[in-house]
């Protein structure tokens, strides 16, 4: 748990929570939108706009006028989603859009601007080669426009970014094992992409795939030579809508470091010991997570007590221009919905810090950026509870 959460708790027992007034509520949410933030759980195809998707279309000559006939009409169907295997189809249609190294640029590039509104520190970002390897795209194309992106974002707009390519778990592990490979010749062929390219994750529809489906390539990829692909670390969507024994199977089988989603989990006492002993991240989107059916509501969410069983849980986006919000909207959807308090908005945000795939020292500067932005609120707080 974090410290601060423990001190706000003990603090709680002596102060009248309800002497927080609306003045401290507007404050809380000017801070969650100005604070410096950590994005671990966001998909550059679910990042796709419509204006986006129509842009590209246009630009690669992709008719697809017999599946929207314009704009609005493709955000209704954004809007119309209400489960994953329906938004699934969705994405993958308007991803097939992405099929040149500008594209990839281009679709980078958006969504590092609009995470820079958000005040988006550090973002780990997820694509899907397998999905464009279907429309005839190599794995070069991509990461060559994608990881071009992300150099300029760090210098034009001081954003910094890494690369999760993650497996669709819907496609056999004959497939992912062909990726596998392609992805390993990139790394032969362009030995920097090691530091931008990071990890491996698993995705898309977890309905009868379960993680052990992907024993044989995740071994491969755990036991891939050092030096040509450097430190390869695997993250996993599990237990998103899936059964909790997913969570485990990742963690057993693939030894995922972190647990995208992961909210099925409090239905099993041993595995909430164990995630909350072994500090395993989950990194839970509470907006796609009512957008696809997993729960009805926000307020049904169990973010909050995910947090109070002591759990390394932090808020992500998913698949922000499908689901109705990035990341700063997720933050104030649930602090609106759950009752979130300050304490608990930081822990979050730390518990994002802590997750990250970075050196100690990065995630020392990150914290301390996080500190100094919320200081004055926490002053103010503990000046009302005097
Ligand atoms: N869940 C599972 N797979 C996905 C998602 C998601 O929200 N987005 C892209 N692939
Ligand atoms: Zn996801």
């Amino acid at each position: 748990m974090c410290r601060g959460r423990q001190q706000r708790q003990q603090k709680q027992k002596t102060a009248n929570y309800s002497d927080v007034n609306s003045q401290s509520s507007a404050m809380l949410k000017r801070f969650v939108t100005s604070m410096p933030k950590v994005e671990l759980h966001v998909h550059l195809e679910g990042t796709l706009e419509p204006e986006l998707v129509l842009t590209l279309a246009e630009r690669n000559n992709i008719d697809l006028s017999s599946y929207f006939k314009d704009v609005n009409d493709l955000r209704s169907k954004y809007e119309s989603i209400k489960c994953l295997n329906s938004f699934l189809q969705v994405y993958h249609r308007c991803a097939s859009v992405l099929r040149t190294e500008r594209d990839f640029y281009d679709a980078t590039m958006a969504y590092l601007s609009r995470a820079k509104k958000d005040n988006v520190v550090y973002a780990e970002l997820f694509f899907d080669p397998q999905c464009h390897k279907q429309t005839g795209v190599s794995f070069e194309t991509m990461a060559d426009g994608i990881l071009a992106a992300v150099d300029d974002a760090n210098h034009q707009l001081d954003i910094k970014c890494k690369l999760i390519p993650c497996f669709m778990r819907h496609l056999s592990e004959a497939s992912a094992m062909s990726m596998w490979s392609e992805i390993f010749k990139y790394f032969q062929q362009h030995p920097k992409a090691r530091d931008k390219i990071i990890g491996i994750g698993l995705d898309s529809d977890e309905q009868d795939n379960p993680p052990s489906k992907f024993h044989g390539v995740f071994w491969k990829i755990r036991h891939a030579s050092k030096s040509v692909v450097g430190d390869m670390h695997i993250v996993a969507h599990a237990g998103e809508e899936g059964p909790s024994n997913y969570i485990s199977q990742a963690l057993n089988l693939l030894r995922s470091e972190r647990i995208d989603h992961g909210v099925q989990c409090l239905s099993d006492d041993k595995l909430v010991q164990r995630l909350r002993d072994e500090h395993i991240p989950l990194t839970v989107c509470p907006l796609s997570n009512v957008k696809l059916g997993v729960f009805d509501t926000l307020k049904q969410h169990n973010l909050k007590r995910m947090l109070d069983f002591g759990l390394n849980v932090s808020i992500h986006s998913d698949n922000p221009a499908y689901v109705g919000g990035y990341i700063t909207q997720n933050y104030l959807a649930v602090i609106e919905a759950l009752g979130m308090n300050e304490s608990d908005v930081v822990c979050l945000a730390m518990n994002a810090i802590n997750s990250t795939f970075v050196l100690e020292s990065e995630r020392v500067v990150m914290r301390q950026q996080l500190r100094d932005a919320a200081r004055p609120l926490l002053l103010m707080l503990s000046a009302e509870y005097e």
